[in-house]
């Protein structure tokens, strides 16, 4: 049985909620091996939509085993909002949450929004979520992991000697005010690791008798390639390794493990936050596509910038990911246009570049070089239903020969496209997770 990883290939809000949320209706296991509440995946599931920003995307399922892996930074306070909302709807998924994982506190927060501030150009436009901090911490060993938030003593007294050391830097290095006093965040969260204490078991043991049993294993990325702390485009990007390589340091499994690597493409570009994008389109076109799409970031409700597909950026997140296959996002947002753009290369300087450049300076002075494509007229939600019931032949031929010309460039065959937000409106053409 397959252990597959589902990446995002551009920079994150890919479509990757949708995608993940049709694998993880096939898997035993869905494991979130990075980020925090930085993401925001919006699934729908029949009439409901859900809005998650920690949980892994099995919530939803019954049989599925759905884990907090050792990669994540983990708001307690959001998370149990997250749990809170499901239980309410009357859903009780099983969530077990790793030891290791690193617990995200107030003074986190703070320091995101002040180091963001000071940072002026080189600002990357974060979440505020505290995210940048908190993986800070975990590098230089002052971060609270799992298994000491919930043993109150420990707790306690690795909270008294970091509350000094946060509370000096947010007032003398910053000149801000932090209000919270160490008693008062010990009383707040330490009643969050109380509730929180049942759901805190060791996920690795589990992840690997889970693949020893054959089971349907699914590691779920959050953000994107281009937002890795080592292969994104630096300093513009957040603070994990969203690259497949880290779901294995952010599970405990290793690379062997792994028998499918799954890339999501949105069939556009689309990123929130700062830094630079070669094939921006700040113009009528790139409006039409942001109002059609709904694209305004899950997390911080934040216009998306947009741009035309780029290849440099897939061929990129091919090689970095170890790409099997591409699940395709977004082709019924992109129709009703009559032509449409890919970035096939950029120039730079006079010179070629096909794959993305190591920094964002070389990145600035690149141009991109474009073929254009026939665009695709749009079905209409019913029309696109029907094409997904149908299948791949039903789709528009231009539709078709644009996924195909990108398939080819990137070198990785196709195994999913969709072609609306539901689980039906998706079309398979390569089903990695049998369904028993
Ligand atoms: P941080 O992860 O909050 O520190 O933000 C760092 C950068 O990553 C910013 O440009 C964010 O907009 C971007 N980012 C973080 N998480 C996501 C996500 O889930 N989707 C898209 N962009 C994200």
């Amino acid at each position: 049985m397959p252990v597959a990883v589902v990446v995002g290939t551009q920079w994150g809000d890919e479509g990757k909620g949708k995608i993940v949320d049709y694998y993880a209706s096939r898997a035993d296991m869905v494991i979130r091996y990075c980020g925090g509440a930085n993401a925001g995946h919006t699934i729908v599931h029949g009439e409901k939509k859900f809005k998650f920003h920690h949980l892994p995307s099995g919530c939803l399922y019954r049989r599925t085993t759905n884990i907090l892996g050792n990669g994540m930074v983990v708001d307690p306070k959001k998370l149990l909002e997250e749990i809170d909302a499901l239980h309410s709807a009357g859903i009780r998924p099983k969530i077990i949450i790793s030891p290791r994982a690193h617990v995200v506190l107030p003074y986190h927060f703070v320091l995101d929004g002040a180091e963001e501030e000071r940072k002026g150009k080189m600002a990357a436009g974060t979440t505020k979520r505290g995210i940048g901090p908190a993986y800070a911490d975990k590098a230089a060993r002052f971060g609270i992991r799992f298994s000491e938030f919930i043993q109150p003593h420990i707790f306690r007294e690795k909270l008294r000697m970091l509350h000094q050391i946060k509370l000096r830097v947010i007032e003398g290095v910053y000149g801000m005010h932090f209000t919270g006093t160490e008693e008062e965040i010990y009383r707040e969260y330490s009643n969050y690791a109380q509730r929180l204490s049942p759901f805190v078991s060791d996920t690795t043991e589990l992840v690997h008798k889970a693949i020893a049993n054959k089971r349907k294993v699914l590691l779920e990325g959050a953000q994107g390639t281009m937002l890795d702390i080592d292969h994104g485009l630096y300093p513009y990007g957040t603070s994990s390794n969203t690259t497949a390589g880290g779901a294995c340091t952010g599970s405990g499994i290793g690379p062997t493990a792994i028998d499918e690597v799954i890339g999501v493409v949105k069939v556009y570009t689309s990123r929130v936050g700062t830094g630079p994008i070669p094939t921006e389109l700040s113009d009528t076109t790139g409006n039409f596509i942001r109002d059609k799409g709904g694209e305004y970031g899950t997390t911080t409700g934040r216009p998306r910038r947009i741009g035309w597909l780029d290849l440099p950026t897939l061929r990129y997140a091919a090689k970095v990911n170890g790409l099997t296959g591409l699940a395709f996002t977004r082709v019924d947002t992109l129709s009703g246009l009559d032509k449409l753009k890919v970035c096939t290369h950029y120039r730079c300087k006079d010179k070629k570049v096909v794959s993305t450049p190591v920094s964002y300076v070389e990145l600035e002075a690149c141009t991109p070089v474009y073929k254009e494509f026939p665009g695709w007229r749009d079905l209409g939600h019913v029309g696109w239903l029907e094409a997904a019931k149908k299948g791949y032949k039903a789709l528009p031929p231009q539709a078709r020969a644009y996924l195909e010309f990108i398939s080819r460039e990137v070198g990785v065959p196709i195994y999913l496209i969709s072609v609306g937000p539901g689980k039906e409106d998706t079309i398979v053409l390569k089903d990695i997770f049998k369904r028993k």
